[in-house]
């Protein structure tokens, strides 16, 4: 493939190179002269192990070749990867002045040219700088539109500097945000041998999902970091701790905790996080990443209080209280602050949890429910087609086939369902269904 590279630093550089390696007729793009002279002379404009070697190879390879010229290399390639950076602004917002130029050099390329043009995005950009700015951009640059003259897409970057070439051959994924078959096709073309999974998606997921793995991978860190200071002010091996605890499969490096839903709680996360934090605290060791994820769990009870509120409705149904689907324990319930605060705001409650209702029949946790929340108490009922009947919103907080099949057949239009669990099928009602954050 044909294809013109805008940007030469790390990302653009070892594209280039490694896309030449691979057979590919490539024409690179800077508005840094000196990054085109090295490239020029087969040297690498950036130092990555092996850059050096494979830009000597390419270069005598005669398919790369550089330019500063935008409107040439949009007219003798097929397909662009825009590589330019985007860093920080003073105030911490996306400095996006580079990427907007390019946009507006991309429009004025396209306008000069007959043929349908792919442009990638590959620069990290804040959801929804594609389609809501860059290519209004360059419709009215071009004076073409988006999925007929030129396609746009975004395909977020993985590779890590100094082992960016490896991450090139061997990504965790290719991700694809796009609107159009064909320039996923092309994209396939490319780096559908990669040993990974390609996967299309919509242009705003790929933007968001990059800004989610680079959020997560800082916050493993700041973890383990947090952890390992604790641990030292314990006399304890932190590398120890942190091999345990990453041996761990099942819970810790899996899946597992990482869907949305509603705030946590239970008799253990909670108690356990306020231990560490005041053992952080009488040693003098700062975790402030640690010692915050209290508050941010709380705002998430709060979300759910405001859109009880703001719905306007005050006859609520709650269906679980709990703090988790199957289990009868009440201890440190997010769905129990839930309760009270709305019962604090005048809202009448009603409650149907069906583990909490046996258990107390059973006498489990009776004495819990009489002694600590005897107002939560009086409002359980036993059946739960009488709270969906009697509610203007329900408040979902637990799942179960008997709970959505009950939902389905028996909810009302004009009701609202305020949905903490994200229901299966949520179509299926005939109530209005509102998510928590989503
Ligand atoms: N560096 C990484 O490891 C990495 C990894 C994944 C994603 N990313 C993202 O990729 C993007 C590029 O990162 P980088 O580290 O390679 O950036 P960089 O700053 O090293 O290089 C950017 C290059 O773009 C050039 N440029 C600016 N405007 C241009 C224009 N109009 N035409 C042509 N070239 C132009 C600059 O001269 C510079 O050489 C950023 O959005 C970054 O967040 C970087």
């Amino acid at each position: 493939m044909k294809i013109s590279i805008f940007g030469l630093g790390y990302v653009g550089a070892v594209s280039l190179a490694c896309l030449a390696r691979d057979g590919h007729d490539v024409i690179g793009v800077d508005i840094d002269s000196a990054k085109l002279d090295l490239i020029r002379a087969g040297n690498t404009p950036v130092v990555e192990e092996g850059m050096v070697a494979l830009m000597a190879q390419v270069a005598v390879s005669g398919r790369v070749s550089v330019t500063s010229d935008a409107a040439r290399a949009v007219a003798d390639s097929d397909l662009s990867l825009v590589c330019v950076g985007t860093p920080s602004a003073s105030n911490g917002s996306q400095d996006q002045g580079a990427v907007l130029r390019l946009a507006e050099q991309m429009g004025a390329a396209l306008a000069i040219k007959s043929v349908p043009h792919v442009v990638v995005f590959r620069s990290t950009l804040v959801p929804g700088t594609v389609e809501g700015r860059l290519r209004d951009i360059i419709e009215r640059a071009s004076g073409k539109r988006d999925g007929e003259h030129f396609h746009l897409c975004f395909q977020p970057e993985f590779l890590r500097e100094g082992s960016s070439i490896r991450d090139y051959d061997k990504p965790p994924f290719t991700v694809v945000g796009a609107n159009h078959p064909l320039p996923v096709a092309r994209l396939r073309e490319l780096f559908g041998h990669l040993p990974c999974k390609f996967i299309e998606t919509s242009v705003r997921s790929a933007e968001m999902m990059k800004y989610a793995c680079n959020d997560f991978h800082a916050l493993k860190i700041t973890f383990a970091n947090e952890t390992a200071r604790l641990c030292e002010a314990l006399g304890v091996d932190a590398f120890e701790v942190m091999d345990l605890v990453c041996q761990d499969t099942q819970l810790n490096i899996s899946r597992a905790y990482l869907r949305p839903g509603f705030a946590f709680g239970g008799s253990c996360l909670p108690k356990d996080l306020r231990a560490t934090s005041y053992l952080a605290k009488s040693h003098d060791v700062d975790i402030p990443m640690l010692s915050s994820i209290m508050a941010s769990n709380r705002l998430h009870i709060e979300r759910a209080i405001a859109k009880v509120l703001d719905s306007g409705c005050r006859k609520v149904g709650l269906i679980g209280l709990s703090f988790k689907t199957g289990t009868d324990d009440l201890r440190e319930s997010p769905l129990v602050v839930l309760a009270e605060q709305l019962l604090g705001k005048g809202i009448q409650l009603a409650i149907y949890d069906p583990d909490v209702q046996l258990s107390r029949l059973l006498g489990a946790n009776r004495r819990f429910i009489e002694t600590q929340l005897p107002h939560i108490g009086d409002l359980l009922k036993p059946d739960l087609a009488e709270i969906i009947d009697g509610a203007d919103m329900l408040v979902v907080g637990v799942s179960s086939p008997a709970i959505f099949d009950a939902l389905a057949t028996r909810t009302r239009p004009g009701q609202r369902v305020l949905d903490l669990v994200d229901l299966p099928n949520r179509a299926a009602l005939r109530a209005t269904v509102e998510g928590l954050c989503w």
